[in-house]
C-alpha cells in the first residue's frame, strides 16, 4: 500500500496545548492505594508515594491529572479525607463496591501532584452535594490564609494555597449509574449556579461542565444543549468521555476508533456553537476531553456482592496488546488535530484502573504497551499542530464504513525547527509506503536517511509494531512491545519516504 502527504507550516490547526497530555487518578481499584500510594513499598517516600510510580509519571509526559473521581466523586465527602490519618472515617464507596479509608485525601493529592509536577484539576461533587460544599472546598485549597477553611489546611501542613484552576463540576451526571444523576435541565442549572458562586470566589477559575458519557448516550447532543443553554456564560468547558476496545475480533473497525472521537468532537463543537449562536453570545465553550482511553468494559466482571466492601480491590486491571496502543495512538492524533477546540483532555487512568503504568503491591512497576505512544506524543508535540491531509487507500469497518488505512497530524515548532508527524497504519496484513513532502519546510537537502530535513539535518522514525497484534508487555517481559528505530526511512529531494508495518504507531521526527 502507498500514500502521500503534503507538510506545510502554513498549514496550522493551533498551539499545541499542553493540557491535552492529561491523565486521571481516582479512588477506585488500585489507582490511589498501592499505585501512587503504598507507604509500605520499598521505593516509598516519606509521604508514603511510591518513587517508581512518580518516576514513570514523570517519564510519561503527564500535564494536569484530575482528581478524585469520576463516578467516586458523586458520593465524596472531601473533609473525611484531611487531618490526621488516624481519626479519618472509613467509608462506602458506593460508586465502586469499595471501601474508602481515606488515607490519601487532597491534601495529600496535592502533595503527590507537586512532586510529579503536574497541574491538579479537581472535580466537585455534584452528586450527593451541591453548592456549598464546592465552595468550601474551594476556600480550603485555593484562600491563603484568615478563613475558617483556609486556617485548617494551614492547621493541616499546607501554608500556601493549592491554586488550583481547573475545576469539573461533577460527574457523567447523564448517566443513569451516576450517584446522584440528574436531567439535563436539572444539571445545567446546577452547574450553572455552582459555577456562578464560584467565580464570586476567583474569576479566573477555568470550569468544566458535564457533556455526555460517550457518543453512544441516547441523550448524547441534546444533553449538550440543554446543560449549555443553562450554564454558557458561566462555564469555559463542555467535557467528554470515551472508551473504545475491540469486539466480536473486530480489529479493523478497532484500529479505526478515532473515528468516532472526530465524530463525537465534531458534534459537540457544532452543539456549543448552536447555543453560543442562540445567545448571541461571542464566546467559544471548548472541550475537555478528560476521559479518554481503552476499556474492555463488555469483559468487566460485575462487582456488587455485599462482601466486595474491601480496600483497594483489583477493578478494572486492563492488559493492553499493541493493537490498543495503536489505536490508542489513533485517539491521540484525533485530539491534537483538533487542538482548536480540544484544549485539555485525560487519558483515563494513570495507574492500575485501565492505565498505561502497572504496579505490584510491594512489587515492580512497568509499562504497558499503551504507555508508548502517550509519551511520545507529550515529548514530542510541540509548538503548532499542523493539518497533513493524506491521500492514502480506504478500507472497509462494520463500526465506521469506509475509513483511510493511514491516520496522521503534525506538529512543528518555529523556535527549535523541529517537525514531528504521528502516524499509525490501520492495515492488519500490509505494510504502507508513506511519502511526505516536506518541501515547504525550506532547507531540504537531498540525502541519506539522516541528513537532510529541519535545521540540524537529522531525520528519526521509531515504529511500536510487533508480527503478533496482541502482544503484551509483562512484568517478566516489560520491553517487548516498545519504541524501535525504523530504518525504513529515506529523504530524497523534497521527500521523507517511510514505511509502516502493519498494526503499527510510528513517529518521524525532522530536526
Ligand atoms: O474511568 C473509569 C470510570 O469511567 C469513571 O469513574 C467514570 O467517570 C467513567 O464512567
Amino acid at each position: 500500500l502507498t500514500a502521500r502527504m503534503t507538510l506545510d507550516p502554513a498549514f496550522r490547526v493551533a498551539p499545541v496545548n499542553r493540557r491535552t497530555f492529561g491523565t486521571f487518578v481516582e479512588h477506585l481499584g488500585r489507582c490511589v492505594y498501592t499505585g501512587i500510594y503504598e507507604p509500605d513499598h520499598p521505593s516509598a517516600d516519606d509521604d508514603g508515594f511510591r518513587a517508581d510510580v512518580l518516576e514513570l509519571t514523570k517519564e510519561l509526559g503527564v500535564s494536569t491529572v484530575r482528581y478524585p473521581g469520576g463516578n467516586f466523586v458523586s458520593g465524596y465527602r472531601w473533609e473525611d479525607g484531611i487531618g490526621p490519618v488516624e481519626s479519618r472515617p472509613a467509608r462506602l464507596d458506593l460508586a465502586w463496591h469499595s471501601l474508602e479509608p481515606n488515607h490519601v485525601g487532597i491534601d495529600e493529592f496535592v502533595r503527590w501532584a507537586r512532586k510529579a509536577d503536574v497541574e491538579p484539576m479537581m472535580a466537585v461533587n455534584l452528586g450527593t452535594r451541591g453548592l456549598q460544599e464546592a465552595l468550601d472546598l474551594l476556600e480550603y485549597c485555593n484562600i491563603p490564609s484568615g478563613t475558617r477553611l483556609s486556617d485548617l489546611r494551614i492547621a493541616n501542613g499546607a501554608k500556601d494555597p493549592y491554586g488550583i484552576t481547573m475545576w469539573c463540576l461533577g460527574n457523567e451526571m447523564d448517566g443513569p449509574w451516576q450517584i446522584g444523576h440528574k436531567t439535563a435541565r436539572e444539571y445545567g442549572r446546577l452547574a450553572a449556579e455552582v459555577a456562578r458562586a464560584m467565580r464570586m470566589v476567583d474569576r479566573n477559575l477555568e470550569l468544566v461542565a458535564c457533556g455526555s458519557s460517550s457518543s453512544s448516550m441516547p441523550t448524547f447532543g441534546a444533553w449538550e444543549a440543554t446543560v449549555l443553554e443553562e450554564a454558557y456564560e458561566h462555564v469555559d468547558y463542555i467535557s467528554c468521555h470515551a472508551y473504545y476496545e475491540e469486539r466480536d475480533g473486530d480489529l479493523g473497525s478497532f484500529l479505526a476508533s478515532a473515528t468516532d472521537m472526530d465524530h463525537f468532537i465534531a458534534s459537540v463543537v457544532a452543539t456549543a456553537d448552536h447555543v453560543g449562536a442562540r445567545l448571541r453570545s461571542r464566546k467559544k465553550i471548548n472541550i475537555s476531553f478528560d476521559e479518554w482511553n481503552i476499556w474492555y468494559m463488555s469483559r468487566h466482571v460485575a462487582y456488587g456482592g455485599p462482601s466486595d466492601w474491601s480496600v483497594a480491590p483489583q477493578l478494572l486491571e486492563d492488559r493492553y496488546h499493541l493493537a490498543d496502543a495503536v489505536a490508542l495512538g489513533g485517539l491521540l492524533i484525533s485530539l491534537l488535530r483538533h487542538s482548536d477546540r480540544v484544549t485539555a483532555a485525560c487519558l483515563a487512568q494513570l495507574v492500575n484502573v485501565i492505565a498505561p503504568i502497572v504496579t505490584e503491591p510491594g512489587g515492580r512497576a512497568w509499562r504497558q504497551t499503551t504507555f508508548h505512544p502517550f509519551a511520545q506524543a507529550s515529548r514530542y508535540a510541540a509548538g503548532e499542530v499542523l493539518r497533513v491531509e493524506p491521500v492514502c487507500p480506504v478500507y472497509e469497518t462494520a463500526a465506521y464504513g469506509e475509513v483511510p488505512v493511514l491516520d496522521a497530524v503534525a506538529t512543528r515548532d518555529e523556535e527549535t525547527g523541529e517537525t514531528t508527524i504521528f502516524m499509525i497504519n490501520r492495515s492488519v496484513d500490509q505494510s504502507l509506503t508513506v511519502d511526505v513532502d516536506v518541501r515547504a519546510l525550506g532547507a531540504v537537502k537531498p540525502g541519506g536517511r539522516s541528513g537532510s530535513v529541519g535545521r540540524g539535518g537529522a531525520v528519526e522514525a521509531t515504529v511500536l509494531a510487533d508480527s503478533d497484534p496482541y502482544a503484551r508487555n509483562t512484568a517478566d517481559d516489560p520491553l517487548r512491545v516498545v519504541p524501535r528505530a525504523n530504518p525504513e526511512v529515506r529523504v530524497e529531494g523534497g521527500t521523507v519516504t517511510v514505511v509502516l508495518p502493519p498494526v503499527s504507531w510510528n513517529v518521524i521526527r525532522l530536526h
